[in-house]
């Protein structure tokens, strides 16, 4: 019994000695990249994967600055340093094809979050994955709030003409996530049954200060006709709130329903205070863990990471069966549970 016991003790530690050695020779390092550090949301998803790696793996997280070819050698650098693993938020997602090509030369697996690549690109190799959102829902649950108001709130209707005149704040053109949210936003407003007029559709690139400039001159263009405003995200809406406060709103019953995306604090507290009308969580913290979780095992070279990786990522979102997109879902947020978000 004795003999058995030591035995299986020797074995246990030649074992733990050789995972030792190995250890000590690949110091596992994830390399992030973020299209730049000075955008809200982002900053939150960033905030999320650091927390999450806290104790577990050392990260290098880069701020790409709004500018593709420093991405580029962002990575360049990621995989000349050896690391096991990338976690890239695009700059420019058409210009994926050149950091796949890298990542592959290397064998380092790339985790792409965020700013989604077409198909063509996510197919072109195995250990290419994407954390993200499907834009579409939450342009639809923007418009789902909007139909709502409108539906219990007659006077909204300013100039009684039975149609909806509202105004589209609009994030970078060149993101699917403005693109679907502008779309679909409206498409759930008409499949209200509900007729709309577009009076001015602009880009304010995500930006607060640009939402607030772009919704000043919309009002000096429409004075007194608009009826509706959508942002694209957050930060764009609280900009028009600004501007709509400035034009009078917000006091002496003067009113405009303002809706956006992501639901960060400032949103959060914005429906609290009754100015913003309803937002939708663009789940961060789901994002960042999920985005962190999975370029962990592969970083930590899961065996088979279609079965090791996929339980994994689904605890936090939905996977594909070819497991390699992970969706978090959005919620919509108005004054009737934004309380729920609040921690958040
Ligand atoms: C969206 C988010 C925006 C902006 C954008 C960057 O999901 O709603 O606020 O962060 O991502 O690609
Ligand atoms: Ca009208």
């Amino acid at each position: 019994m004795k003999k058995i016991v030591l035995l299986f003790l020797a074995v246990a530690l030649t074992f733990s000695v050789v995972g030792c050695a190995k250890k000590a020779v690949v110091t596992p390092k994830i390399g992030v990249a973020i299209y730049k550090f000075d955008d809200t949301f982002m900053s939150y998803v960033r905030n999320q994967i650091q927390s999450a790696a806290n104790g577990k793996i050392l990260l290098s997280v880069q701020d790409s600055q709004y500018d593709q070819p420093k991405q580029n050698d962002q990575v360049d650098q990621f995989l000349a340093e050896g690391d096991t693993a990338l976690a890239i938020n695009m700059v420019d997602p058409s210009a994926v094809s050149v950091i796949i090509g890298k990542a592959k030369a290397k064998n380092v697996p790339l985790v792409l979050f965020n700013r989604e690549p077409v198909a063509a690109d996510m197919a072109a190799w195995d250990k290419v994955y994407y954390v993200g959102a499907k834009a579409q829902q939450s342009g639809t649950y923007q418009g789902q709030i909007i139909a709502d108001y409108w539906k219990k709130h007659p006077e909204a209707d300013l100039n009684k003409d039975g149609i909806l005149q509202y105004v589209m704040l609009m994030g970078d053109p060149s993101n699917t996530y403005a693109k679907y949210r502008t779309e679909f936003s409206i498409k759930a407003v008409e499949a209200a049954g509900i007729k709309v007029q577009k009076l001015a559709e602009d880009t304010a690139m995500w930006d607060r200060v640009k939402g607030q400039e772009k919704m000043a001159a919309f009002l000096t263009a429409n004075p007194g006709k608009i009826e509706v405003v959508f942002a694209n995200n957050d930060d764009m809406g609280l900009g028009a709130i600004e501007a709509l406060k400035a034009a009078g709103y917000f006091a002496n019953g003067k009113y405009m329903p303002v809706v956006s995306v992501d639901a960060t604090p400032p949103a959060l507290d914005a429906v609290a205070q009754g100015t913003l009308l309803g937002t939708v969580l663009n789940d961060a913290v789901r994002q960042g863990q999920a985005t962190f979780d999975l370029a962990y095992a592969l970083a930590s070279g899961a065996a088979d990471v279609k079965t090791d990786v996929a339980p994994l990522a689904l605890a936090d979102g939905t996977v594909d069966p070819a497991g390699k997109y992970v969706w978090v879902p959005y919620v919509m947020v108005t004054k009737d549970n934004y309380k729920d978000f609040l921690a958040k």
